[in-house]
């Protein structure tokens, strides 16, 4: 048995011990618990101490990582080596948030000094429609944004602007990435084509969704502006020759390289958007927190390391407690699209059950992600997280200081997050439920009854991370730390983080089947889908 079996089975019999063993009570076992389990590092303090895990645990769990190598892929990633070898490619985005002067090498090729030009072009035309230097076609400056674009191409940049925005911004940026004909007509109502901007966002421009969204801009621009409607479309793509084929301007096409994977993309000129509405100082702030987190996840060494050990938390219920699914409830509004983001990032990036050197994988990997914004979801899921029959992990985010007022009722937001972690930790017994009852005065009988129902099973884990204001350094530091988390997990697994095979058979159907929509003689699928093919051509 190899090293790695070995931590592995290890670390399964330790969630097997965990799981009999109340989370609370290792406080006092464990006296320095507390200060082993949570650090800080770029702005984040991160607790993992109401973890099921024990110090022991812990150590085990770190014994995996070195085990797995996780330097060592550690640094090739940061080498740009061929880490996505499925597509052939590195994955440095990195270098894209890396401070001026960086001398990152993607397979290498040195990527740092194209990175630095793109990066001021960002900056240059941010701060011209900003400004207004830079104007429509009519003379008028540019007051809304539309950006096109889904997946990584839209995730980061909604999260981003959701988190950052002013409440009443100079710039109105709207988003459409549904090929549902809802999104693109709310996006563009209201707005005059001789103020607006469309960015159309796409790796590879020819994504169905992005291209049907993009050409519907067009036509309205056009409309508005006829030929001069030009000069408002602006493209984002790795592919610029295609983005160039649509019609967008050589001189409006914003290039990446194919080592940025969708979901790690923010962070190029995949955030001009942002960059415009936030203003460009927001967005190199941004980059300049994620690059922090870099640095860290880089240097600290594993037992001190952020997105190692958040890493190691959730492996520890994923694997050693056989735990498949994962709330992430930021208790903060601006946050609302983290989960989101997260769902791709996590699932795209690790949904897989083959390794990269085609063997099946040896242990579950990416957990069903979902969440959304407490205290919100305080009224909807968490009776399940409370007394469901599975046991749930969350991560649980709060902002310290709220930039958007009303102080008192920040407070009361924060109270909530930290009365639902202990509440999910410590639960509340039965003895204790009984007593109160008792003291209420019903039955012996009524309290059989009503005892059980009111009883909190506890040792329900979280991961808790603080931040003190949601700042841009600190945004950039979060998304970074989740980034490293999905990777070292990948590592663990023995999978490829950076490839999406799975995404490509429904793409391909779905091309098939939209001719067996609109054409003469649709092709014989499965009955379920003939059937609803012809109720939709209205022939069922
Ligand atoms: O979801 C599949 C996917 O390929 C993602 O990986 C990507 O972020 C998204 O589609 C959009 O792709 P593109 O940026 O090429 O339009």
């Amino acid at each position: 048995m190899s090293d790695h079996e070995a931590a592995w089975r290890r670390l399964r019999a330790a969630g097997a011990a965990a799981a009999a063993r109340p989370t609370a009570g290792l406080f006092d076992a464990e006296s320095d618990r507390l200060s082993r389990m949570s650090l800080e590092a770029c702005g984040l303090y991160l607790d993992l101490s109401k973890q099921p895990w024990s110090a022991k645990d812990l150590a085990l769990a770190l014994d995996l990582a070195r085990a797995a190598e996780v330097e060592a892929a550690r640094e090739r990633l940061f080498a740009g080596a061929m880490v996505n070898p499925s597509e052939g490619r590195a994955a440095l985005h990195m270098a894209l948030r890396a401070p001026a002067g960086a001398a990152f090498s993607a397979l290498g090729e040195p990527v740092s000094a194209e990175v630095e030009t793109t990066r001021a072009a960002l900056a240059d035309i941010a701060r011209a429609i900003r400004s207004g230097d830079r104007r429509g076609a009519t003379g008028q400056p540019f007051t809304a944004v539309v950006h096109i674009g889904i997946g990584g191409s839209d995730f980061g940049p909604r999260l981003v602007w959701e988190a950052l925005r002013a409440p009443s911004p100079q710039i109105d940026l709207r988003f459409a990435a549904n090929v549902d004909p809802a999104e693109i007509t709310l996006a563009l109502a209201g707005l005059d084509p001789a103020k607006t901007l469309v960015v159309v966002v796409s790796k590879t421009f020819t994504t169905q969704e992005t291209m049907a969204n993009a050409a519907i801009a067009r036509a309205w621009l056009r409309e508005g502006l006829g030929e001069a409607a030009d000069s408002h479309l602006v493209a984002v793509s790795a592919s610029p020759d295609v983005a160039q084929a649509f019609g967008v301007r050589p001189d409006q096409i914003f290039g990446f390289r194919d080592w940025v994977g969708g979901r790690y993309s923010i962070w190029s000129a995949v955030g001009l958007s942002c960059a415009i509405a936030l203003g460009p100082d927001v967005f190199e702030a941004l980059l300049a927190g994620a690059a922090a987190m870099d640095d860290h996840f880089r240097q600290a060494p594993l037992e001190a390391n952020a997105p190692v050990l958040l890493a190691l938390a959730h492996i520890f219920n994923r694997n050693a407690m056989d735990r498949p699914v994962r709330a992430v409830v930021p208790y903060a509004q601006r946050l609302r699209l983290l989960p989101n983001f997260l769902q791709q990032l996590e699932m795209e990036s690790n949904g897989k059950r083959v390794r990269a050197d085609g063997r099946p994988v040896t242990q579950a990997t990416a957990t069903t992600v979902f969440g959304d914004a407490g205290a919100n979801v305080q009224h909807a899921f968490f009776q399940l997280m409370h007394q469901g029959s599975d046991i749930i992990p969350a991560d649980i985010l709060a902002v310290a200081e709220s930039a958007d007022g009303h102080p008192d009722s920040q407070t009361k937001l924060l109270a909530n997050a930290l009365a639902q972690a202990e509440a999910l930790m410590v639960g509340r017994s039965e003895a204790e439920v009984r007593k109160s009852l008792e003291a209420d005065g019903l039955s012996a009988a009524e309290i059989d009854i009503l005892a059980p129902q009111k009883t909190f099973p506890g040792d329900r884990p979280t991961s808790f991370i603080l931040m003190q204001a949601l700042t841009p350094q600190a945004l950039g530091a979060l998304i970074a730390l989740y980034e490293h988390k999905t990777f070292v997990e990948g590592v663990l697994w023995g999978i490829n983080s950076f490839d999406q095979w799975g995404v490509e058979l429904g793409k391909t159907l779905a091309g098939r089947i939209l001719q067996d929509l609109q054409g003469d003689a649709p092709r014989a699928h499965d009955p379920s889908t003939t059937a609803l093919i012809a109720r939709l051509r209205g022939e069922g």
